[in-house]
């Protein structure tokens, strides 16, 4: 099962997983992330940044971006990714892959699949968790084998990003996402989720049902998932005891 924390806030989850990746890049420098966007995985990104570790080597895979958007959108994932991580860590831009942007969007999802494999796949891949229990932007229903490919976005995911443009109707509703499938091949999971707008998908994806309603519970079938969520993220979840005391026993050698 998962190892699910429960941290006191989104700074303390910014460090641990700040722990876990920069001990991946001092065993391999190469490493390649899978690097989520909107507002979650910011402490992340901060945590990262303030070490100041050269990880010019890194390489990098988007989870997700928006289709539609103009080329120069300052919202478009390939502008934020380049904004909040790729300039603050130090990243080699040339060595960092949005989907999307690789080619035509026809071929756009082979085309980030075999990226993928070709970089020996993705070691550490940061999610965030939408409200509507979407990882990437496999929105409910999405199937567990999917792979990188274009897809439509919820009334309820296009509502919670509305923040990021001047209104609703600017979301775009088409997307491309690295598929569940895709996540599931990764090495580790790094899942972040805060506040209490997060604890059902929270309470979904760890403790219910392995279903494609709930695209978040694919994780239980991942061996290796880390769960960085606060006690708002946490507020309904059966076992927090259980998380609790294995945290505080978990042995002093094991990383996370
Ligand atoms: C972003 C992504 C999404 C977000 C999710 C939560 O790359 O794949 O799954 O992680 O929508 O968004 P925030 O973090 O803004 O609450």
């Amino acid at each position: 099962m998962a190892e699910v924390v429960i941290v006191r806030d989104a700074d303390e989850a910014g460090e641990l997983a700040a722990d876990a990746i920069l001990a991946l890049v001092a065993r391999k420098p190469d490493a390649v992330l899978g690097l989520a966007t909107g507002s979650t995985p910011l402490s992340v990104y901060r945590a990262i940044a303030a070490r100041h570790v050269d990880l010019s080597r890194v390489r990098g895979f988007a989870l997700d971006e928006y289709v539609g958007l103009p080329d120069d959108h300052p919202e478009s994932y390939r502008a934020v990714i380049t904004r909040d991580v790729v300039g603050p860590l130090g990243l080699t831009p040339e060595l960092i892959a949005v989907p999307g942007h690789l080619g035509p969007i026809e071929t756009a999802g082979e085309d980030y699949e075999a990226a993928i494999i070709a970089a020996g796949g993705i070691d550490i891949q940061i999610l965030g968790l939408g409200t509507d229990g979407h990882i990437g932007f496999n929105e409910p229903g999405s199937s567990f084998g999917s792979l990188t490919r274009v897809k439509t976005l919820t009334r309820r995911t296009r509502e919670d990003n509305a923040r990021f443009f001047a209104s609703i109707d600017d979301v775009p509703v088409n997307c491309i996402t690295q598929g569940l499938g895709t996540i599931r091949r990764a090495g580790h999971l790094l899942l972040l989720a805060f506040g209490a707008s997060k604890a059902d998908a929270v309470v979904a994806a760890l403790e219910g049902p392995v279903t494609a309603s709930a695209p978040g519970s694919a994780i239980q079938l991942h061996p290796h998932v880390t769960v960085l969520i606060d006690e708002a993220a946490a507020s309904g979840l059966h076992n927090v005891e259980y998380y609790r005391y294995a945290w505080a026993n978990k042995p002093a050698w094991e990383g996370l």
